[in-house]
């Protein structure tokens, strides 16, 4: 091949510019070409001792243009490679950035403690029809305590979310207004009608009041409790909440009292205070409110669930009876782990959460503490 042949190959700078060089030396009119067209003309003694470096020749140049079309397309694929490479070798940030809100916190938490009593995690909307929120708990349209709840309500007439009547709501029911859920206990209702007895639910979730001060917040997070079985008494009711508290607080000498009260959705119910006791002007939580330098705090309401509700749910309550509490989590929260202003927990403030937030393996377990804090 000539010297020029050679370094028109060579300096092909691209695949275009390669089959230019390609066509001028093989193709139809292509130089290399013409020379093997020659070979026909000639003697065949003369044809015999040319065509051997004729055809070498065509040969060679095939073999020097295929290996610039290798050498081309190895270098494209290595600049597409380059430029889409993903250097996965970061290192990770010094500090971790973010942190996990002690609402989320105290939710795992509490799953975790009330998972190893056989208790499953049931939701329910946020979004909330009057029938579930009120009425099937109890609180018929005119009943007082629909007032005591200062209720987010919808516009009339707004969509009612797609849910069919359940036959028990059928019997003289009709769907309500739609609303925010004033507390979870509309999700004892639902889980009821959904499956049937017996149960053992918790379901924490938002609730909403229209409602705001230094401890109140038009939104916060509360923990239904909810047994259903056979011969469900109030022993069972309190041993459970001793238990979780115990487990949550992470102390045995937490003291419970049950004070009479009323909620129209339990009968009888029962409101629970836990002793704490005062050091250095702060509450601990421990010991009987009772003794001196103690007192009492209410923490939750509860009660056994009202013949009307388990009714209501699609349940005869001559065969099944429960127990139900519900709990205020940010209120857990603060407790435990020392806010006294709940509207820090809903601004966002990335030094509070820096403090008081927890790490993402800080992963509540029975076995290593479920307050474990590195
Ligand atoms: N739903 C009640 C509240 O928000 C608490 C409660 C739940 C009371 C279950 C009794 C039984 O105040």
């Amino acid at each position: 091949m000539s010297v020029d042949a050679r370094t028109r190959i060579a300096d092909a700078a691209d695949l275009n510019a390669l089959e230019a060089v390609r066509v001028a030396l093989l193709g139809k009119q292509g130089s290399i070409s013409a020379l093997m067209k020659t070979l026909g003309a000639m003697a065949p003694e003369e044809r015999q001792a040319r065509a051997p470096a004729i055809q070498a020749l065509r040969q060679e140049a095939a073999d020097a243009i295929a290996a610039r079309k290798a050498a081309l397309e190895g270098a494209a694929l290595e600049a597409q490679l380059a430029a889409e490479a993903l250097d996965l070798t970061l290192p990770a940030p010094e500090t971790p950035r973010g942190t996990v809100h002690p609402v989320s916190q105290v939710m795992d938490e509490l799953a975790e403690i009330f998972a190893d009593l056989g208790f499953a995690v049931a939701t329910g909307p946020e979004i909330e029809d009057d029938w579930y929120n009120f009425t099937a708990l109890n609180m018929p349209e005119s009943h007082p305590a629909r007032a005591m709840h200062d209720t987010f309500y919808f516009p009339d007439g707004a969509p009612k979310g797609g849910r069919t009547a359940s036959s028990s709501e059928a019997v003289g029911q009709q769907q309500g207004r739609m609303l925010l859920r004033t507390h979870t206990s509309p999700v004892q209702v639902r889980t009821m009608l959904a499956e049937g007895a017996p149960l053992r639910i918790i379901a924490p979730g938002r609730v909403y009041r229209s409602d705001s001060d230094a401890t109140h917040t038009p939104m916060f997070h509360q923990i239904e409790g909810l047994v259903i079985d056979r011969d469900i008494h109030l022993g069972h009711l309190k041993w459970t909440l001793e238990t979780f508290l115990k487990a949550f607080f992470e102390r045995d000498d937490i003291v419970l009292r049950l004070r009479p009260s009323y909620f129209p959705f339990t009968e009888p119910s029962v409101e629970v205070d836990v002793g704490f006791a005062l050091a250095d002007g702060k509450r601990v939580l421990g010991g009987s409110g009772d003794a001196p330098g103690h007192g009492w705090m209410e923490l939750l309401g509860s009660g056994m669930v009202n013949r009307r509700v388990i009714e209501m749910s699609g349940l005869d309550p001559d065969e099944w009876q429960g127990f139900a509490f519900g709990v205020g989590v940010d209120r857990l929260a603060m407790l435990k782990y020392g806010m006294d202003d709940l509207r820090a927990f809903f601004d966002g403030d990335v030094r509070w959460l820096a403090h008081y937030g927890f790490s993402a393996f800080d992963q509540p377990t029975l076995s290593a503490g479920v307050g474990a804090r590195a």
